[in-house]
């Protein structure tokens, strides 16, 4: 008897061809969202989990999973929404797709950055309203980014791959991270480490913030940082909502604290904040970071190869352990 894999969300249509040639897979072909009461049911009845960033797979989801759950294994990199603790004390193996999604998502980060400096979005509604009424020296001024500062916070793969891409754009690199990267590296990328993130920020044009969501990252752009910006500069944010306190954003938003934010993820997806809307000067992105073809498809084939090396009595080699998230 093959173990039971059951997947929480549609998958790219040639990964769960081969799921379906190498495991006893349970799909969700019309792609809804789990309820509470199906993700119960799913940890029950399920040997190996397949689970993305929209189920929140708390400690009570895990207490509740049955005997047979011995992995979870997740299409994403980011595992903030999987209590890692509550699953290591069950012994459950929690897997996730690192590096496979970086260039996309570096990608996604730039495209905001340069999308909320030069007023693309804004330009575009403007036009698609019928308001546009001509050429003008002075309208839908935006800010240059060639001489700027940019100031990563978290430089793991996303941020070094963005730093790499902004520096093509001419901005200085600027990065706060846990631990200061290797000398060659930073020469490679021209950056400049501060370690000191209060003092990074008041000096930058433009934050990008490229870290992981943990308890020690919640809300590290804080309602105090945010007001630490300049009155010109931008937030970019390609990580998760909660790093961020959304409501002092939409406050300095308002208030013109801040030039602007382009934003690819929230505190409370896939809801989100409606003040947004009516901001001129924010971008709002669906959580597409990693949304190229080419992204999912390899996510897939890393959830493939994590779920059969574990099926197989293998240590998987995207295991994410509690005490190193
Ligand atoms: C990731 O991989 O973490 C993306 O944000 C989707 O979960």
């Amino acid at each position: 008897m093959k173990p039971l894999v059951i997947v929480t969300r549609k998958l790219p249509l040639e990964i769960e061809k081969r799921m379906k040639e190498l495991f006893q897979v349970r799909l969700n072909s019309d792609d809804h969202l789990f309820s509470r009461e199906e993700l119960l049911t799913a940890v029950n009845e399920a040997d190996i989990l397949v689970s993305t960033v929209t189920e929140k797979i708390d400690a009570d989801i895990i207490a509740s999973s049955g005997p047979n759950l011995r992995m979870i294994a997740n299409f994403g990199v980011g595992v903030d929404h999987i209590d890692l603790k509550a699953a290591a004390q069950k012994m459950i193996t929690v897997t996730n797709t690192p590096g496979v999604l970086t260039e996309d998502t570096a990608d996604m980060a730039m495209a905001l950055l340069l999308s909320i400096t030069r007023r693309v979005s804004e330009g575009e509604r403007m036009l698609r309203s019928g308001n546009w009424k001509t050429w003008s020296p002075t309208g839908m001024l935006g800010m240059r980014l060639q001489d700027k500062k940019l100031g990563i916070i978290g430089m793991g793969r996303i941020g070094q791959a963005l730093a790499a891409r902004a520096r093509a754009f001419g901005l200085s690199i600027h990065y706060h991270n846990r631990n200061r990267l290797d000398d060659d590296v930073e020469k490679k990328l021209g950056a400049t480490y501060w370690e000191s993130l209060d003092q990074m920020i008041t000096q930058m044009d433009v934050i990008s913030l490229n870290c992981p969501f943990t308890p020690d990252t919640h809300r590290i752009m804080s309602k105090r940082r945010l007001a630490l910006m300049q009155p010109h500069s931008y937030l970019v944010n390609t990580a998760r909502g909660d790093v961020v306190d959304e409501k002092a954003l939409i406050d300095i938003l308002q208030s013109g604290a801040v030039a602007g934010a382009g934003l690819d993820v929230y505190e409370n997806e896939p809801n989100v904040n409606p003040v947004f809307f009516d901001l001129e000067n924010v971008v709002l992105a669906p959580h597409m970071g990693s949304a190229t073809e080419e992204a999912r498809y390899a996510m897939g084939e890393k959830v493939l190869i994590n779920v059969k090396t574990f099926i197989d009595g293998h240590s998987p080699r995207d295991r994410v352990l509690a005490e190193s998230y």
